[in-house]
């Protein structure tokens, strides 16, 4: 069963400049947590019970985030606020974070390669990519590692995108149609291609389950794409790869927009502020 996942986060997150010169740009919140926060949360309801982040040693405070901060917990427990207390525990017990450095920006498969030692020989990861947040009815990681449990071959969690834009993803093109919630067998990937020469618009949208083998791949591959060691050239030398079409909502935060469109999308729903946030919308 996969147990681990790596969250990436060592990037400087040039995009979102300036907010992300002195904070990480995953510690820049949607309403009142910070968007890692979303993406770890969707880790653990997937099953995921090691999170293992691969960070820079300027991007400490994520790490401070999920730790326990014994102070500020007797201080809300001298003041009886136990609800504040509650939303500090983010990370629950039976969860472990573990943190390797990333030094230089090498790119995302050098990233996965870095957090090599934290797994057991053979064993099988997800990899969930900070900038996207994902909101769906049931969780679609799960299916995913569920499907991987089964077969052993590696999911690729894809969606569609505006043509226009194939050049800012990973794109695929599967042996079958797919529709949201279903899988099919990848046949070509390629890392982010010139608009006229993408074999499909079906972009991969950041979360992928892997074999232990795409290590040793890594081991070997040089840098591709934007001088940096791509993780889709890795995935495209494995002997099977499954395409899982996303069934819900993805934002990509890695832009001010994306940003602003999850901030949107979860102030309506949040279960205390939603109705005060909605009126503000509304009349804004
Ligand atoms: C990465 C991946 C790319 C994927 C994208 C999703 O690119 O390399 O295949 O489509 O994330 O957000 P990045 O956006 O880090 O350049």
């Amino acid at each position: 069963m996969i147990k681990k996942a790596i969250l990436p986060v060592a990037g400087f997150g040039t995009r979102l400049l300036p907010a992300s010169k002195a904070i990480p740009k995953e510690m820049i919140s949607i309403i009142d947590r910070p968007a890692i926060d979303y993406v770890v949360q969707e880790a653990i309801d997937a099953g995921i019970e090691h999170i293992i982040l691969v960070t820079h040693s300027s991007k400490t405070s994520i790490e401070d985030y999920f730790d326990c901060h014994a102070e500020l917990e007797q201080h809300l427990l001298n003041k009886d606020k136990p609800e504040l207390l509650q939303g500090l525990r983010v990370i629950p017990p039976h969860v472990t974070m573990s943190s390797v450095r990333q030094g230089r920006a090498l790119g995302l498969g050098h990233a996965i390669y870095a957090a090599r030692h934290c797994l057991a020989p053979n064993e099988g990861f997800a990899v969930l990519l900070p900038d996207v947040l994902i909101d769906a009815p049931y969780s679609n990681l799960k299916q995913m590692i569920d499907a991987y449990s089964v077969n052993q071959i590696a999911q690729i969690m894809v969606e569609p995108v505006d043509p226009q834009r194939v050049d800012q993803y990973g794109i695929v093109a599967t042996d079958q149609a797919l529709t949201p919630g279903q899988s099919a067998f990848i046949h070509s990937m390629i890392e982010k291609p010139a608009v006229d020469q993408a074999p499909s618009n079906l972009a991969v949208v950041g979360r992928y389950v892997l074999p232990h083998d795409i290590l040793h791949i890594l081991a070997n591959t040089p840098a591709g794409q934007g001088g940096e060691i791509q993780l889709t050239d890795a995935i495209v030398q494995l002997d099977q790869i499954q395409a899982y079409h996303l069934h819900g909502q993805s934002f990509d935060c890695g832009h001010p927009a994306g940003y602003f469109s999850a901030t949107l999308h979860y102030a309506k729903q949040h279960p205390t502020l939603g109705h005060e946030l909605c009126e503000l919308i509304k009349n804004a």
